[in-house]
């Protein structure tokens, strides 16, 4: 059977699929069940220096090819989570922790506290964070700039960087973030949306507005991979919309080093194994790598 483990900034990984921030990586039992069912490494949950409730709700609502959420990234603190990433770590497959903060300071705490991680996964692109927290720091390069060197200068672990879906802006972001040491860009965090209720006029969300996820976002998502391919020496991690193999194989085809799934788990635990296999077939097919088939849509005619 045609072999499909790979390497991302120096992590093994027997698949590129892997799990998305947020999604089921709340503990650590659900990190390893996660694991368990084929993803090639796993992503906590967002985690900050201090513990946070997040949004009031209602704060998940399903609406035509996806969710919308609003979590207002609630979490239990970095030293909190300690304990589940030992757990999560039975699993045998690389464990990347995402980090918040406001600023350099907080992101390099957060980034000491979960060093013992695989990577880490910086989050300065979730649209519905509180003040000062998640995509709003995209809109000031140079903290962004100063946050990623920071947190290279505080851990030894690969840092990956994930990115909110700045169509225009996505290449410049991932650009700063090469430039200050990234090891990865991660391309996308959900896009800003909301949807109103007719029979009260009100807005459905608990946090008014929130993050679009799922089918809805895949091609936006998969636009900024391919632009970030062509821009980057560093590798692009996929995330947005992903709900089979097929969409793997787009994405790699638009320079993908990996793919991460959120959404789709929500009735399909089997994903992994699914674009583990279809993955494999499609290559046996085609006589074709993995590494052959990264970055093919930008082949020259
Ligand atoms: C309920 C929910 C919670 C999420 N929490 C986080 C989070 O804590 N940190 C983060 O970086 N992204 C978070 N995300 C964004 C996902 O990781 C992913 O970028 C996005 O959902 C697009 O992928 P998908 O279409 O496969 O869901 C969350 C998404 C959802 C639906």
């Amino acid at each position: 059977m045609t072999d499909i483990s790979t390497e991302v900034t120096g992590l093994k990984v027997r698949s590129p699929a892997m799990l998305a921030a947020g999604v089921l990586g709340t503990t650590g039992t659900s990190l390893r069940r996660i694991a368990v069912s084929g993803a090639g490494a796993v992503v906590t949950k967002s985690l900050g220096v201090q513990p946070s409730e997040g949004h009031p709700g209602p704060n998940l609502v399903e609406v035509d090819c996806g969710f919308l959420n609003a979590m207002g990234l609630p979490n239990p603190s970095c030293a909190a989570f300690l304990d589940e990433m030992d757990a999560a770590r039975e699993a045998g497959v690389p464990i990347i922790a995402s980090v918040i903060g406001r600023n350099a300071e907080e992101f390099s705490g957060a980034a000491r506290l979960m060093g013992g991680a695989d990577a880490l996964e910086l989050n300065v692109s979730c649209p519905h964070a509180e003040r000062g927290y998640g995509a709003s720091i995209c809109s000031d390069p140079d903290l962004l700039a100063d946050i990623v060197r920071s947190v290279k200068g505080s851990v030894k672990i690969p840092v990956w960087v994930k990115l909110p879906p700045y169509v225009d802006k996505i290449t410049e972001l991932g650009i700063i973030s090469e430039k200050n040491g990234a090891d990865a860009v991660v391309a996308i965090n959900t896009v800003p949306a909301m949807a109103i209720d007719i029979n009260t006029g009100m807005p459905i969300l608990g946090n008014i507005t929130g993050g679009l996820s799922g089918p809805a976002i895949k091609p936006i998502s998969l636009k900024c991979t391919y632009d970030l391919y062509k821009a980057l020496k560093i590798p692009v991690i996929s995330v947005g919309g992903i709900a089979g193999w097929e969409d793997a194989v787009e994405f790699i085809m638009a320079g993908a080093a990996a793919v991460q799934v959120g959404s789709a788990l929500h009735n399909n635990i089997d994903i992994f194994r699914e674009i583990e296999t279809g993955i494999k077939a499609y290559l046996e097919e085609k006589g074709m790598t993995l590494e052959a088939m990264r970055g093919i849509a930008h082949r020259k005619t």
